[in-house]
């Protein structure tokens, strides 16, 4: 591997792909390993650094993962972060105990030695930590870097070897001066110079994938969506001609949306954009179904019939690529077969391969949504799609609490662009991370004019979110709101009251249904 790189041994920890991309933030390129790799295989790499991982074990259980223990000879430097520290620890000769007290949460970390890892931080600082375990014996070979109140050594180091543990994870958001102590390890420590960048993920990935397809096609399935666009920008970059779009238009999507997508991919991109109209058959099914999840599965199921009707028509097709991010394969409770709760069900993630026998393309499965944005401005995206809020899979039934209709869909289409044309007007589209409306088919008394009116009731619900996966309601002026309203009740009939949610994410979720 010509290009510096920094190997994460994955020992089980939800943070591995947090600290990757982490570590991508510093402009260095990481990859995520077996937690045995062999030293002679990460020395064949030429790795500048390790970083071990956190993990659920104990590191005194007989199943726990390990690492091949040559590591800590290879001479490149190592940061343990939780179960990797107290394994690296353990490994060199410190004991592991049971802690008296579990550390969960936000904690202070109070710094005794301000060099190397902790060069330039305060003497104390905000850490998270989650952990059962800790170091309770280091032994003369180590020094102790830090502490909190329940856990006496929090940050160690090893005197010879070039090792380091943290007992607090530096990665998460929650430790907000964990990028110094990264960029001290990947830097000062080992020595990296920072010399990756967005455009090299963009030019591996586009060899991965010619090297993949070869003479085949690729059926993208695009939404115009960011993510669906990015892919289909970059497959188009890797295979040109051979890739072909399928847009379905399932009569659920925002006003002109179709058009937009059609303009942007078929007359600017030049890209083979097919589409499927299925809106009759949506429609068809949807009718008279209210329960959310019942939409949900009735729209998965007629998009599969959409896209294999597309599909058919497209010859040599091997291959399927999809926008995947790494959030989606988290909250859908994919990653290795690790069922997290179901909360809703996404049509968008693992539904479409296994039945149409593609081989699935997932160039963006290791990627945030921010990162996914910083490509497609790279590969020359409207500004308008690199920044869009999000919208679902399911498109405005979702929206519409009760059956969908399409005169509901239509006065939604109505208030949608009103919402997010002010949104836009009063300069905060992009502070804002999703604005959406969603029609309450109950009736509320109005004046109108000096006439009573029993209408319906509009919904405005905008978030700020990093990842969507929490959120928290946007703290829109009234006076923008005002004008969402007053716009909404003079110019769409059949809406004579709009509220504003107030909901965190969780308890809520983002999309009402
Ligand atoms: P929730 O409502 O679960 O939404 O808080 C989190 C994010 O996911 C979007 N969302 C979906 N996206 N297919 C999608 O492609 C779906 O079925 C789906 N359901 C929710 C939602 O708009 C928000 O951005």
């Amino acid at each position: 591997m010509g290009r510096e790189t920094i190997a994460i041994l994955d020992f089980g920890s939800q943070y591995c792909q947090l600290i990757a991309r982490r570590i991508r933030e510093h402009n260095v390129y990481s990859a995520i390993f077996r937690a045995d790799t062999t030293s002679e295989e990460l020395s064949r790499l030429g790795v500048k650094g390790l970083i071990l991982s956190g993990g659920p074990a104990s590191v005194y259980d007989e199943s726990a993962p390990r690492c091949d223990e040559k590591i800590f000879a290879m001479g490149v430097p190592i940061l343990g972060i939780c179960y990797g520290m107290q394994l690296g620890c353990q490994i060199l000769g410190a004991e592991v105990i049971a802690a008296q007290r579990r550390e969960y949460g936000r904690t202070n970390l109070s710094i005794a030695d301000k060099k190397d890892l902790f060069a330039n931080l305060p003497d104390s600082t905000t850490v998270w930590a989650s952990h059962g375990d800790q170091v309770g014996q280091l032994g003369k070979d180590f020094l102790k870097l830090a502490q909190t109140q329940t856990c006496p050594y929090a940050a160690v180091k090893h005197k010879k070897k070039n090792f380091f543990g943290v007992q607090f994870h530096p990665e998460v958001a929650h430790t907000p001066r964990g990028s110094v102590i990264l960029r001290n390890f990947l830097y000062d420590i080992c020595g990296c110079s920072g010399d990756w960048k967005m455009s090299d993920f963009v030019t591996a990935t586009v060899e991965e994938v010619r090297a993949k397809v070869g003479e085949a096609s690729v059926i993208c399935g695009l939404s115009g969506g960011v993510d669906s666009s990015v892919v289909a920008a970059l497959l188009h970059k890797a295979v040109g001609d051979r890739l072909v779009c399928i847009f379905v238009d399932n009569g659920l999507l925002r006003r002109n949306e179709r058009e937009n997508v059609v303009s942007t991919f078929r007359d600017h991109f030049h890209i083979d954009l097919r589409v499927v109209d299925w809106s009759e058959q949506f429609l068809r099914g949807l009718a008279g179904v209210t329960d959310p999840q019942q939409k949900r599965r009735i729209i998965g199921a007629e998009f599969i019939d959409a896209f294999k009707s597309g599909a058919s028509k497209i010859s040599n097709a091997k291959f399927l690529a999809q926008g995947t991010l790494y959030p989606d394969v988290i909250e859908s409770g994919a990653k290795d077969g690790n069922p997290a709760a179901n909360i809703k069900l996404h049509h968008n993630v693992g539904a479409l391969p296994t039945e149409l026998g593609f081989e699935l393309i997932e160039p963006l499965r290791d990627l945030f949504k921010d990162e996914v944005r910083v490509v497609g401005e790279y590969l020359g995206l409207p500004e308008d799609i690199v920044w869009r809020h999000p919208f679902p899979g399911p498109g405005l039934a979702v929206r519409i609490i009760g059956e969908v209709m399409r005169e509901r869909l239509e006065l939604l289409r109505a208030v949608d662009e009103i919402l997010i044309d002010e949104i836009r007007s009063a300069g905060l589209y992009r502070k804002i991370s999703q604005a959406l409306a969603v029609l309450m088919p109950i009736s509320t008394v109005g004046v109108m004019g000096d006439e009573r009116s029993y209408e319906n009731v509009i919904a405005i619900r905008a978030v700020e979110t990093p990842d969507f996966m929490t959120a928290d309601f946007s703290q829109i002026p009234y006076e923008v709101l005002g004008v969402i309203s007053n716009r909404i009740i003079n110019e769409v009939r059949g809406i004579n009251r709009v509220v504003y949610d107030i909901s965190s994410k969780p308890p809520a979720t983002i999309e009402w249904e």
